[in-house]
């Protein structure tokens, strides 16, 4: 079993990131026998307009949250995607196969080309392509994603077997996705429809893995909710999008079920609800915030794991790379 995943360094992550995929990248870190790699995918960064002399800070904040949420550096390769150069090399090998028709439908490629496509960057388009080449190179069996991210797998695991079938060979292996987050899927404070995100135009709709003690306990005071008390059973909260985000991140950041956690706070208003769980998310993401601040403090120790996590990856992807251009009939060199 090999574990690859990425986050972009776009921008801070937050309680959404950490509940929905760090966390469970913390787990598999245990699945017996499997090798977690955890990229950060700087690459994929460059393909909307970003700031490049921040990118290296934005780079180090997001393997510092990595590592800070339990990613165990000795265990698992922390590294960012462009410290190997083989991702860009399998990428351009992949583009040959990959149908423009197919990446026009990707949904997140219409989203963020918006109205104005014939100035969108090749880059852009070709994002699912660098994506696949992220995992196939690592022969990658297993990858923990979003279920945002379910077309740019399904893409990956179709690159995978056209290369197979065109060169006739068993080459890449075709991974297959974790789909992450349904245990908690964290939506805004501010509208319970909406995933909590980086890119919501208010910082009062998200926990930030950098928020104080009490930034955190003024987002929670604010967060809308609804004027009922509690329900006392789970089913009740679906209508109530709102009541029902607060009590999931409860209920994931105490490792309860939202059936345990309405049993005790069953029929008690949002007045005593919210302060427990300011207490809770404050207790449990101290700690984190800490170890991130201190990490990012000693950026020498942090670029060290980076480097060390850059070897590791550079010695698995380099052969691949390799053994990838020899079936497709290339000079030796
Ligand atoms: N596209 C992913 C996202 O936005 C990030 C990503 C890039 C990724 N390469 C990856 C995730 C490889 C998993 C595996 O969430």
């Amino acid at each position: 079993m090999r574990i690859l995943s990425g986050m972009q360094p776009t921008s801070h992550l937050h309680l959404g990131n950490y509940l929905g995929a760090l966390r469970n990248w913390v787990k598999l870190q245990d699945e017996p026998g499997a090798e977690c790699l955890y990229c950060v995918v700087d690459l994929h960064a460059i393909t909307v307009p970003y700031d490049a002399g921040h990118l290296t800070d934005a780079t180090r904040e997001i393997a510092a949250a990595y590592i800070a949420g339990g990613i165990d550096p000795e265990r698992s390769a922390v590294f960012a995607q462009s410290a190997v150069p083989g991702h860009s090399q399998l990428m351009w090998l992949l583009s040959t196969m990959a149908q423009l028709g197919k990446l026009e439908r990707m949904t997140q490629f219409k989203d963020k080309a918006g109205k104005n496509r014939e100035r969108a960057g090749l880059g852009l388009f070709a994002y699912p392509v660098l994506m696949a080449a992220d995992i196939l190179i690592y022969k990658a069996t297993h990858v923990p994603v979003g279920e945002d991210q379910k077309q740019h797998l399904e893409l990956a695991r179709d690159l995978a077997s056209t290369f197979n079938t065109r060169y006739g060979a068993e080459h890449f292996i075709q991974p297959e996705p974790f789909i992450q987050g349904e245990g908690a899927r964290v939506m805004s404070l501010r509208d319970g429809s909406q995933k909590m995100s980086k890119s919501a135009d208010s910082d009062m709709s998200r926990i930030n893995l950098t928020d104080d003690a009490d930034t955190i306990a003024k987002k929670i005071r604010k967060a809308k909710t609804d004027p009922e008390p509690l329900p006392a059973a789970a089913d009740e909260l679906d209508a109530r999008p709102e009541a029902k985000n607060l009590v999931t991140i409860y209920a994931a950041m105490s490792d309860r079920t939202k059936a345990d956690v309405l049993a005790e706070f069953a029929g008690r208003p949002f007045s005593e609800f919210k302060p427990a769980l300011v207490d809770l998310c404050v207790e449990r993401l101290a700690p984190i915030t800490s170890r991130m601040n201190e990490l990012l403090g000693d950026t020498a120790e942090l670029d060290r794991i980076l480097a060390k996590g850059a070897d590791r990856a550079r010695a698995i992807a380099g052969p691949v790379v390799r053994e990838t251009m020899d079936i497709m009939g290339f000079w030796k060199g």
